[in-house]
């Protein structure tokens, strides 16, 4: 899909929301390769973020990143639509908030936009044996969706691992990426683990100098 080896992903949600547009100018211009948007309805997970208006706004504002969404939402398909209008590049949804994982893929995929699935720490991968070649990334969280600043949670890895093992043998182009806790510890474990896609939100937004942190969690991946 993308040809970069690893992509470092940075997390809005734990930038200075008062300075969006410029705090995603900044952390590109720092050397991320995508941004990370991540949408929360209270409802599939305890809390509230950004929509498609927002989404909008960024490409209006002169964003031309790869923006990569993350749903956490129930149900899925409207807003879905919704992003691809607002100039999405990937959305990504967890299948247990949608009837009908297959159909809610490839109404994505029809209008030319990337899917990706999305698995929680206690969330079975069952579901993915039937799509994989269906999708264009599958998302392991290292947390508990919901909130950023949360600790990275280890038993992640056994499920990258199992992910990078069903990806190698499906022969696919398809991401593997790891949201959640990621800093310059983890980096390393989930690159090690099979990981090719870092999300990383208050690890770099909490810094100072973006562009320092940014390298330095690129020299951790194993
Ligand atoms: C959690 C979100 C993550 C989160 C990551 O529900 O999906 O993308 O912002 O934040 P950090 O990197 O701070 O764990
Ligand atoms: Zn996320």
């Amino acid at each position: 899909m993308t040809e970069q080896k690893y992509i470092i992903a940075p997390s809005i949600l734990a930038s200075d929301f008062a300075r969006l547009g410029d705090e995603v100018k900044n952390v590109m211009k720092a050397g991320a390769d995508w941004v990370h948007f991540d949408v929360m309805d209270n409802h599939y997970v305890p809390n509230l973020t950004i929509g498609p208006m927002v989404c909008k706004a960024l490409r209006e504002f002169g964003i031309k990143d790869f923006i990569d969404v993350h749903l956490m939402i129930d149900p899925v398909d409207d807003l879905a639509q919704s992003f691809i209008d607002a100039g999405a590049d990937l959305i990504s949804f967890h299948p247990e908030a949608t009837k009908h994982i297959h159909r809610s893929i490839h109404a994505i995929k029809d209008k030319g936009c990337k899917a990706g699935l999305v698995y929680n720490p206690a969330t079975p991968l069952h579901t993915l044996e039937s799509v994989i070649d269906d999708i264009d990334l599958v998302l392991i969280m290292s947390v508990n969706p919901g909130f950023g600043g949360q600790k990275f949670i280890h038993s992640s890895l056994e499920k990258i691992s199992k992910v990078r093992k069903m990806i190698d043998d499906s022969g696919k182009d398809i991401r593997l990426e790891v949201d959640g806790g990621i800093n310059k510890d983890t980096i390393g474990l989930a690159s090690s683990a099979g990981a090719d896609t870092f999300v990383a939100g208050s690890a770099i937004f909490n810094t100072e100098n973006y562009e320092q942190t940014i390298s330095e969690l690129r020299s951790n991946i194993a």
